[in-house]
């Protein structure tokens, strides 16, 4: 039997010893010469003097300008070369307010918040979330490159230790939130190693949007529905794919349906796109029926307006077989969007088992054939469960209104959404039309908020463009 080796014993002769031997092996400690660690420091400190002058070019021109006064017109030179600057500053200000904001007082501010917010928390907040070792392995904390701020976030841009990626990071985001006291934060990578944390200063979507002007010529791939925090327009793609909004009572389904009928109105009184919409609740689409190119609002007119629309689709399919790939739309061949407000009153909750196979299977068919030819399902629902809507991933594109539970997240947006900062089930209630979505090219969620369609707005749309929507499909609709 081999004898077990003797712990605590050292290695002391440079002969390499065997297990057997009883001995325990420990790696040589090679200390660095002193005449390097001293070589170093000085290369780094030469390195750091050179290099400030292109890191705070404004502050080191300030300084020299204030030292130069001093040393040769003493202190009234000193005064003056202020006074100077103050009035400069004043009518700078006043007379180009935007320019002053972005380069005078947003810098002035990250300034302030990169050395008393980020770089004060940065070892201790990173150290606690674990994405830094110790407080003592500083060579292994990430690096603040740089702090910029616009009006409404700041943007820390680090650069990451060896060995780490930007997807641990957004797996801690929740946790760098509330470390430096942000509504939220977001990764954006902006190369290897490279990544830049993006932390709102204030709620930019705390109050309510307007109905959007209705564009003149829509684009079917980027309908304008809302606002992104970081202000520009949430464009919604309905051509080409399929939505599904979900959220609680109440979260404003009823608002991205709406936003995304309203920014597609020009096209439906060209012809070149149609809506067909179901309403079993008739609160939510009824209001706008002449908008509509077919309308059903019970269970069985509902099936029977979706079946057509997979005959209309079929037929379309077979027309363009071995011709034509993708869809283009035109008054022959329009766009049509199906629109089914909570779409589990079909699936799930019909009393007729048959209703419920039917509408099942015709939605399947839509969601799985219709994205080529020109048929998108745009579809609302309270409770994304399996059992209640087992289609859920034959869609593309989601909407994650406020939910009832954390778990229901990553049930919506995909795996990771939660752990990357989509906190839909902490919405706000008494912000409706609030949302995370994700969108082309970027795993990060993005929060948004859609525009509010009033009844009045409603009204206005089809007295506009109302009666202009009763085409039939073409190519053979039944
Ligand atoms: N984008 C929005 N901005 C501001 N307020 C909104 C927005 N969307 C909805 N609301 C408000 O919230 C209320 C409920 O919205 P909505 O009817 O769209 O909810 P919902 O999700 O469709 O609910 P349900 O599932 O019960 O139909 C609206 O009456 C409106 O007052
Ligand atoms: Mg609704």
């Amino acid at each position: 039997m081999m004898r077990q080796p003797k712990i605590g014993a050292t290695q002391t002769s440079p002969t390499l010893p065997t297990p057997a031997q009883g001995v325990r092996w420990t790696t040589p400690i090679v200390e660095t010469p002193g005449i390097v660690v001293l070589a170093s420091w000085i290369w780094r400190l030469l390195r750091f003097l050179t290099t400030l002058p292109f890191r705070f070019p404004v502050m080191i021109a300030c300084l020299a300008a204030s030292v130069g006064a001093w040393w040769w017109l003493d202190w009234p030179g000193l005064t003056a070369l202020w006074g100077l600057a103050a009035v400069a500053s004043l009518v700078w200000w006043r007379a180009w307010p935007d320019s002053y904001r972005r380069c005078v007082l947003l810098r002035l501010l990250a300034w302030w918040r990169h050395v008393f917010v980020y770089r004060r928390h940065w070892q201790p907040v990173l150290v606690i979330s674990g994405l830094a070792e110790s407080y003592q392995e500083r060579r292994y904390l990430p690096r603040i490159r740089r702090v910029t701020c616009d009006t409404w976030a700041d943007r820390v841009r680090v650069a990451l230790v060896a060995g780490t990626a930007p997807a641990d990071f957004e797996t801690r985001v929740a946790e760098l939130a509330h470390g430096f006291a942000a509504p939220s934060c977001r990764v954006i990578v902006n190369g290897p190693r490279d990544i830049t944390l993006e932390f709102p200063r204030h709620d930019t979507l705390a109050e309510p949007l307007d109905a959007l002007p209705v564009p003149d010529s829509p684009d079917l791939d980027a309908l304008p529905v809302g606002q992104r925090e970081d202000g520009s327009p949430w464009l919604l793609r309905l051509h080409g794919t399929h939505v599904l909004v979900v959220g609680v009572t109440g979260a404003g389904k009823g608002s991205v349906i709406w936003s995304a009928v309203r920014a597609m109105l020009p096209a439906v009184k060209a012809g070149t796109a149609q809506v067909w919409a179901i309403d079993p609740k008739r609160m939510e689409l009824a209001y706008g029926r002449d908008l509509f190119a077919h309308y059903a609002d019970t269970g069985e007119s509902a099936v029977a307006l979706l079946e057509r629309a997979v005959a209309s689709m079929q037929e379309r399919a077979e027309r363009y077989a071995g011709k034509q790939r993708s869809h283009v739309a035109t008054v022959d061949d329009p766009f049509v969007v199906v629109l089914l407000d909570e779409v589990a009153f079909l699936t799930a909750y019909h009393p007729d088992r048959d209703v419920r196979r039917r509408a099942e299977n015709a939605i399947a068919t839509l969601t799985s054939q219709g994205r080529s030819v020109g048929f998108a399902v745009l579809a609302a629902l309270q409770d994304p469960r399996k059992e209640v809507m087992n289609l859920r991933n034959l869609f593309p594109d989601k909407v994650a209104l406020r939910l009832d539970e954390a778990s229901q997240v990553d049930m919506v947006l995909g795996e990771g959404a939660r752990e990357r900062g989509a906190e839909a089930h902490l919405i706000d209630p008494a912000l409706p039309g609030v949302a995370y979505v994700r969108l082309e090219g970027s795993p990060s969620p993005v929060r948004v908020r859609a525009a509010y369609v009033s009844d009045e707005d409603i009204t206005a749309m089809v007295s506009a463009h109302g009666g202009s929507a009763n085409h039939s499909v073409g190519g053979g609709e039944g």
